[in-house]
This record gives C-alpha cells, structure tokens and sequence, in this order.
C-alpha cells in the first residue's frame, strides 16, 4: 500500500421539485396506491421539469458537492458522470456538466452500468487517485429515468423517478476514505433489463417508434430475484477488499430500487434493517442517483458521520452489481 488514498471530500445532491405520487399515478395506469406500496415501498418519485435533462441535475449536485468540500471548480483534475440517460447519446454528459459549472475545461467522460454506474465511477476515481494519476476527481451521477419510462406500462412506471448526485474525491493520507470495492457485470443478463433501440443493434425508425421500442423494458421478476443475491454478494466482496467484516459496518446504503430487495438482502446477511438507509418512499427508483440521494439523507439524519464505515451498494443493467466500503469524510 501506497498510503495514499481516496477520500470523499464533499457530496451533493438535487431533486426536479416536481412530485409525482401514487395517487397521481392512478390517474393514468391501472394501479392502486396499495399495490405500489406494498410490492415497493414507493409513494411518491420526482419528475423533471421542462428543460431540465441529465446534465443539468447532476451540475445541481456538482455545485453543491463543491460547495461542500469548500472548493472551487478549478480544483478539480477530473469529471467522471454515471449516467444511463445522457443528454444526448453522444457528446458525453460529464461534459454538459462541467460546462454548466463554467469551469476551465478538464478530462471528462461518462460511466455506463446501469443503476451500478456511480458505484463503478467511484472506484474508477479511487483508483486513479490512488495511482497518482490525479489529486480530485468529481463524480457525479444522474439519470432522468421519466424520458425513458413507457408511461403507459404500469409494471415500470410506477418505479421510476429523477435525480442526481456528485461526491469530490480527493488524495488524502489517513485512514478515511474507499477502503475496497467490488465490481461485476454478467451480460447473459443483459436481456433482463434494456432499451432494446436507438443503438447499433437497432437504429431509431418509425417501426421502432410504433413498437415502443425506445423505451425500458424489464423483466421484473427476474432482476428482483438477482438483485436479492447480488447485493450480499457485493457487500461481502467490498468488505473483503477493505479487509473489515460485517460487524464493522454503521451503515449500509443501498440501491434503492424496491423495499423488499433491501429487506431480502438484510436477512440474507443477517443484519439488522435499521442499519440501511431506506428513503424509496420518496424518490422511487432513481438509478446511479439512488446511492449519492441516500447518503445525503444519512448524513442530514445524524446517520453518517465523519469516521463511520458506510457500504454503498448497487445492482442494474449489464447485469452489473457492485459494492465499496467507505470511511466517510476528509
Ligand atoms: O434498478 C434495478 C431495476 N429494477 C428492479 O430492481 C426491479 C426489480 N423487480 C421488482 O421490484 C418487482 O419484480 C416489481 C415491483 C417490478 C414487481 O413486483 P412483483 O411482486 O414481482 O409483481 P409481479 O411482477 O409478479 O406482478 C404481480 C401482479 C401481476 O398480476 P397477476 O398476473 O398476478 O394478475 C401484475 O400484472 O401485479 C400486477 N402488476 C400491477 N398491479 C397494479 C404489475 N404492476 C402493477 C402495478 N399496479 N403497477
């Protein structure tokens, strides 16, 4: 070990102010506020505005997570953005990002892994801040999950919401910091969970417009019964890394994707469920954003402290998985 290491040095997070809640939904699907919460512990999630896309949420988060760490933008070496729905295809949206915060221009590029996007972006930055190669990195994450949502399939809609969220990293010497990862991806589930158009395999036409074909599809059953497995899987394999056990853990902040995954996955590791951090209730599902909107709820909550161990962990299309074990703070 080099004993240099990647410490979070500020974090930020934004939410569109929009709120769609179960009643809402009931409006435009055949669903019940019951079924939406008894299957997912969601009640409501918020949309974003007109003009509001990818990039300028997570410059909402970026500015604050800068404002956090007491830091001007130029104090940052790189920009890496976890995303699945990027402004555009291409030029990639850490770009966007960084162009909102009217900031000298840096290395910048997006992270795709589904909603394990941040947690993958965050080792990426650990590790090349652990190689030297870098002193801060800012890593955002942010997904508008609405502009891709099938608002009239009542098995995805009612899962979905907007967000962001952005950490600085930064070189420190002590014992906080990314302590260990865990990262993994098998695409014979890659099917499970897809926009099936828009890409090489299928470019965009009327035929693919007609057959919804530009939006999420998901086998729900399946990425569920994944899910339960992958996030013990990967909480074990970070702590393994970071040489620690379960029993050094104050927190755990998982996806937030469904309350049930996370109550399998706590049985399943024989902890207690007030260890996680559960906040579905009111953002539903926002993907990369999940993580980075939870931590910042922890934190304002008295549940994160400078100094406490705190495992992050996720799962999503690929099927990617992935977990790290962060002592929190500078
Ligand atoms: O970020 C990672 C991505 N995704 C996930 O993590 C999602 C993982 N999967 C899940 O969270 C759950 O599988 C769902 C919440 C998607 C579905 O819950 P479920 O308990 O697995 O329900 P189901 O798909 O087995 O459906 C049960 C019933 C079906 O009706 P029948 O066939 O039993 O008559 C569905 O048609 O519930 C029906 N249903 C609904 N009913 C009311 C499905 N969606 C809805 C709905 N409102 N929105």
């Amino acid at each position: 070990m080099s004993g240099r290491s990647a410490v979070v040095a500020g974090l930020g997070v934004y939410a569109p102010e929009r709120v769609l809640s179960n009643g809402d939904l009931e409006q435009m699907l055949d669903t019940s506020d019951d079924w939406i919460v008894s299957r997912t512990g969601i009640r409501e999630r918020r949309i974003a505005g007109p003009g509001e896309t990818a990039s300028s949420l997570g410059a909402h988060a970026a500015r604050r997570a800068l404002d956090d760490a007491a830091l001007e933008p130029s104090a940052i070496d790189m920009v890496i953005c976890a995303t699945n729905t990027g402004d555009t295809p291409f030029p990639c949206t850490a770009g966007r990002v960084w162009l909102r915060l009217d900031a000298p221009p840096r290395p910048a590029f997006d992270v795709q892994a589904g909603c394990t996007g941040w947690v993958y972006a965050l080792e990426l930055g650990r590790a090349l801040i652990v190689a030297g190669a870098v002193e801060r990195v800012l890593v955002v994450a942010t997904d508008v999950l609405s502009s891709i949502v099938d608002w009239e399939d009542r098995s995805t809609a009612v899962l979905f919401g907007d967000g962001a969220g952005a950490v600085v990293l930064e070189a420190g010497t002590g014992d906080r910091g990314v302590l260990g990862s865990y990262l993994n991806c098998d695409g014979v589930g890659g099917p499970l969970l897809m926009l099936p158009a828009g890409g090489s395999a299928m470019p965009a036409n009327q035929e693919t417009i007609v057959r919804r074909q530009h939006y999420m599809k998901m086998a729900g059953n399946d990425v569920f019964r994944f899910a339960v497995r992958a996030l013990p899987e990967a909480i074990a394999g970070a702590l393994e890394a970071a040489q620690l056990s379960l029993a050094d853990l104050d927190l755990v902040v998982p996806h937030q994707a469904n309350a049930r995954i996370i109550e399998a996955a706590a049985r399943r590791l024989g902890l207690d469920l007030d260890r996680f951090m559960v906040n579905i209730e009111r953002y539903g599902n926002t993907s990369v954003a999940s993580i980075p909107l939870a931590l910042a709820e922890a934190r304002d909550e008295g549940r994160l402290k400078a100094g406490d161990v705190v495992a992050v962990a996720a799962f999503g299309a690929g099927l990617t998985w992935g977990a790290a074990v962060v002592r929190w703070g500078r």
